[in-house]
């Protein structure tokens, strides 16, 4: 049941999103595939109709679901639609891709464990969710697991960065730009991801993407930051001058608590796929 067939046609859902256009923009080096980008409008996970009419007209091989509710505060106060589109809309999309023999890749988050491990999370961690976000994601994940038949893999990833959509290195330039002191949280420990790092491994896992890879997989660039050093790097490739102060997860209270421990291994995505993992400061150099 491998998948290597040349020219399979991947289906990719939430395209707007942040990796939805790293997608897109990593797309043009992998002309083995075609692809389809979903825009919300083309394609709302949370209609069942909406799925089936969109797989019928395109036919894909493989869906990438990119779609989630990823606002973690505004998910505290507003569950109901965190949980629809991270745990009912994925059950869906997941029983339409079982039902007609499409592979899906979904992607997922650390915010799954609770973020007080000493060491690098694997895969085996048992979840711990502390938030809703946390909470709805890992339900997504076990909608998924629960189809015996279904061909997936399951990415978890962390601290996720590109030129688009909302995101810290776009909230860091715009601050930057505003103030010549910005203070940032040195007690929380991770890996920033550029999206198309993210994409690009996605895109290599694809190729070889079978029914005996089914399973959950860690992905994120490689080295280990706080948000200050992310930050203080961040300013630093773009020769601004802007000071960063670092301070307490105290100084920062925020509705959804963070994790102090985001740092994932990765060792199985890397072995079973053969992906590469760029140094989170380098892969910084390169976004466009
Ligand atoms: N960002 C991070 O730091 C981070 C970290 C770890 C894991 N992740 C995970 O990585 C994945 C991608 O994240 P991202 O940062 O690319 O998210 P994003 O930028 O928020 O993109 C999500 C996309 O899904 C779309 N969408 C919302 N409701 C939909 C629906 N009913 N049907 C179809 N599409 C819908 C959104 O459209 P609208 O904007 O128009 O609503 C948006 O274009 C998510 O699964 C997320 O949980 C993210």
């Amino acid at each position: 049941m491998g998948l290597t067939k040349p020219h399979k046609r991947l289906l990719i859902t939430g395209a707007d999103g942040q990796l939805g256009c790293a997608l897109r923009e990593e797309s043009v080096q992998f002309s083995n595939y075609e692809f389809v980008f979903a825009t919300k409008k083309m394609l709302d996970i949370t209609s069942k109709a909406s799925i089936q009419n969109v797989i019928e007209a395109h036919k894909p091989d493989i869906i990438i679901n990119t779609a989630a509710y990823t606002a973690v505060d505004a998910a505290e106060k507003d569950s109901d639609a965190a949980y629809a589109l991270n745990q009912e809309a994925v059950r869906l999309l997941a029983e339409v891709c079982d039902q007609n023999a499409i592979a899906l890749i979904h992607i997922s988050t650390d915010y799954v464990f609770d973020g007080m491990a000493s060491i690098a999370y694997t895969e085996e961690v048992v979840p711990n969710p502390q938030t809703v976000y946390g909470k709805s994601k890992l339900a997504g994940e076990q909608a998924i697991q629960a189809l015996d038949t279904l061909t997936y893999a399951i990415i978890r990833t962390s601290w996720l960065y590109s030129a688009y959509g909302h995101n810290f290195y776009k909230t860091m330039i715009r601050l930057g730009k505003e103030r010549e002191t910005v203070s940032v949280v040195d007690d929380q420990y991770g890996i920033p991801t550029l999206a198309n790092d993210l994409a690009k491994a996605i895109l290599q896992l694809v190729t070889t993407l079978g029914y005996a890879h089914r399973g959950i997989y860690h992905y994120s660039n490689s080295g280990k930051a706080t948000w200050y050093a992310f930050a203080k790097a961040i300013f630093e490739s773009l020769e601004m001058e802007t000071k960063v102060l670092p301070v307490s997860s105290e100084a920062f209270p925020t509705v959804a608590t963070r994790p102090k421990n985001s740092i994932l291994n990765c060792t199985k995505i890397v072995d079973t796929f053969g992906v590469s993992r760029p140094l989170w400061n380098e892969a910084l150099q390169h976004i466009i």
